[in-house]
């Protein structure tokens, strides 16, 4: 079984037997969601339609959606985890609930192959149910549909809300019991008994009973309908299906792991290089898919594109560690475009983009990795005597020079000292994040305060520019705003260092005196000299404050809001949610011209923008 085969039968399966749409899966970027960096499950695209909205496709859906999870990138290595993974999911958006998904999901694991199931014995399965508290009662329902399915008792056990209860996906929003499916990968016959501490029952898929909405006061309101969430685990799947011991073993990593060896000239790896060529593996297919994603990521120092950076440059250090010599990061880029850009179809319109984007960033990181690794080196020695103090024994503002000096991200300097035995335990981690952060902060608002006068120069560095275009972007989306109409939306942001990109809903091309006229609305802000100010507030204020963004999709309670002016002398321009960083006015801009205006794809324009450098 191939992802390939399994994302169709799967699909197949809810279409052709349960009358379900399929949809495409949605970007790795939560659209206009500034309280999560990426997409972790199959329900953030989807949150509007299951509290209530109507979805153009109607109230049965199937998909694949790519998901990324950093909180788990420190377990990558093992056999299991992996940075980006694919979920299959059906919905139910108020349509069917419980007893139905309970039996789709036993015919879809136990048919036969030739039924278009996975073909899976009953007698290698077990089950969880919710076993309820004081927010929702014991799941004696899903117990029942199981049992009349043919489950034996025994393989069912009721769990808390910690292991059987799913979403909200952040702070609020819908959430509900779940009922989890677990396979049998034992090399002996599975015992009789479910013991759910038994690392050999892996799960593979959860059914979540979106009934109730998590609201800011903590309370569990029922939802307006009921909904069905489930998620099917492919890499777990086609492990378990193969009979393999890991991910790493299946046909997903086959291709780049022999590159990976032939490169670093070995055939069998031994324990250490078995961890650093997974490293290389899990990361780099994570980045083909961050930089190949609708919304075209780059590497850069904040948010998405500062763990697309970490992502990159530790696959390039395990690449050192197992002897690789030059470049080898978009050849490994390339092989997992090959392999996904039949499906994810957008990994081959954006390949372009990814072999340029990555092999920048190992140019850049390469510039300055062994410089890095030497600096290092010399400390540890240096500072051997005092070993005993750990890191404090290291000068405050050593870490972000690091990073200032050799680009190496917090994560990789903490790893190198970690495996040299200078840091022991999240203590010392925290300490050295905190260090690291003041300079880093301290760094930033220097930066913005001479940010004008070197960007006269030309000297302004990286992260000051991007900061620069962020800001210019939303100068830019309110003006396009105020010209063509309040149908314009973002789409798409991305910004480097020399220019900025925006995506946004329009149905035809500008016209040239349209594009003037943004143009000078743009340099009108700039020049007057507008304040950029930031508050915090709940979705509601921002509402109501006239903050554009998309509303409905957000989890956190509390959003940043920008705004570039001021009401209170009536210079106000634009207020938007969103993350940051912004400059601290306009006037550190430079002068702004529009470079391009084209097509992006169907009833969305892509503008490109830059600064003139003047004077
Ligand atoms: N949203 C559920 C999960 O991620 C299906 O497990």
């Amino acid at each position: 079984m191939t992802a390939n085969e399994l994302r169709r039968l799967y699909i197949d399966f809810f279409v052709k037997n349960y009358d379900h749409k399929e949809i495409r899966g949605s970007s790795l970027i939560p659209e206009n969601d500034p309280t999560v960096l990426f997409t972790t499950a199959g329900m953030h695209p989807l949150v509007p339609f299951l509290m209530g909205e109507k979805h153009p496709s109607g109230t049965r859906l199937v998909d694949v959606q790519k998901c990324i999870r950093t909180g788990d990138i420190d377990e990558v290595g093992d056999d299991s985890h992996l940075t980006m993974f694919e979920m299959l999911g059906n919905w139910s958006l108020g349509d069917y609930f419980k007893k139905e998904a309970i039996e789709m999901s036993f015919k879809f694991l136990t048919s036969s192959r030739e039924d278009g199931g996975l073909g899976l014995g009953l007698e290698n399965l077990a089950f969880t149910c919710f076993e309820g508290d004081s927010d929702a009662p014991k799941d004696e329902e899903s117990f029942g549909y199981w049992k009349e399915l043919g489950v034996s008792e025994a393989r069912v056990a009721f769990l808390p809300k910690k292991d059987n209860w799913w979403g909200p996906a952040g702070q609020t929003g819908p959430c509900g019991p779940d009922t989890e499916m677990f396979y049998w990968t034992g090399d002996e016959d599975a015992p009789e008994n479910f013991d759910t501490e038994d690392s050999r029952w892996v799960e593979i898929w959860n059914d979540v009973f979106m009934q109730y909405n998590k609201t800011e006061d903590g309370k569990f309101v029922p939802l307006k309908q009921q909904n069905v969430d489930t998620g099917m685990g492919l890499e777990r799947v086609i492990v378990a299906l193969t009979g393999k011991k890991s991910v790493y073993e299946t046909e997903m990593f086959k291709e780049a792991l022999s590159e990976i060896r032939l490169l670093a000239g070995y055939s069998e790896p031994d324990e250490v290089q078995k961890v650093s060529e997974r490293i290389i593996a899990d990361h780099l297919r994570a980045a083909t898919f961050i930089m190949g994603d609708q919304m075209g990521i780059s590497p850069s120092n904040t948010d998405q594109g500062y763990v697309l950076r970490r992502l990159i440059r530790r696959a390039i250090r395990h690449g050192k560690k197992l002897g690789i010599e030059g470049d080898f990061v978009r050849k490994i880029a390339g092989i997992y475009v090959k392999q996904f850009g039949d499906y994810y179809t957008e990994l081959n319109e954006n390949q372009n983009f990814i072999y340029e984007e990555i092999t920048k960033e190992e140019e850049q990181f390469n510039k300055t990795l062994h410089k890095g690794i030497a600096m290092l080196e010399k400390q540890m020695e240096r500072l051997e005597e005092k070993k005993s103090e750990g890191v404090k024994a290291f000068e405050d503002n050593f870490f972000f020079e690091m990073f200032a000096t050799y680009g190496f991200p917090i994560e990789t300097t903490i790893e190198e000292l970690e495996e040299s035995g200078w840091i022991n335990g999240e203590d010392d981690r925290t300490f050295v994040n905190e260090k690291f952060e003041h300079y880093f902060k301290e760094h930033q608002d220097k930066s913005r305060a001479g940010a004008e006068k070197k960007f006269a120069g030309g000297l302004a560095d990286h992260s000051e520019e991007v900061t620069m275009y962020h800001t210019a972007t939303h100068l830019l989306h309110q003006a396009l705003r105020n010209v063509l109409g309040d149908h314009v939306g973002q789409k798409g942001s991305n910004l480097t260092a020399d220019r900025l990109r925006f995506d946004f809903s329009h149905p035809e091309k500008m016209t040239d005196e349209q594009k003037a006229e943004v143009t000078n609305m743009v340099n009108a802000q700039i020049e007057a000299a507008l304040p950029i100010t930031m508050e915090e507030m709940s979705v509601d204020e921002a509402k109501e404050k006239g903050a554009i963004g998309l509303f409905e999709s957000k989890y956190g309670d509390r959003v940043k809001v920008y705004s570039i002016g001021s009401e209170e002398d009536g210079t106000l321009f634009s207020r938007e949610i969103c993350g940051g960083p912004h400059v601290a006015n306009t006037s550190e801009l430079g002068k702004f011209k529009i470079k391009k205006e084209e097509s992006s794809s169907s009833g969305v324009r892509r503008i490109k923008g830059v600064f003139v450098k003047e004077g």
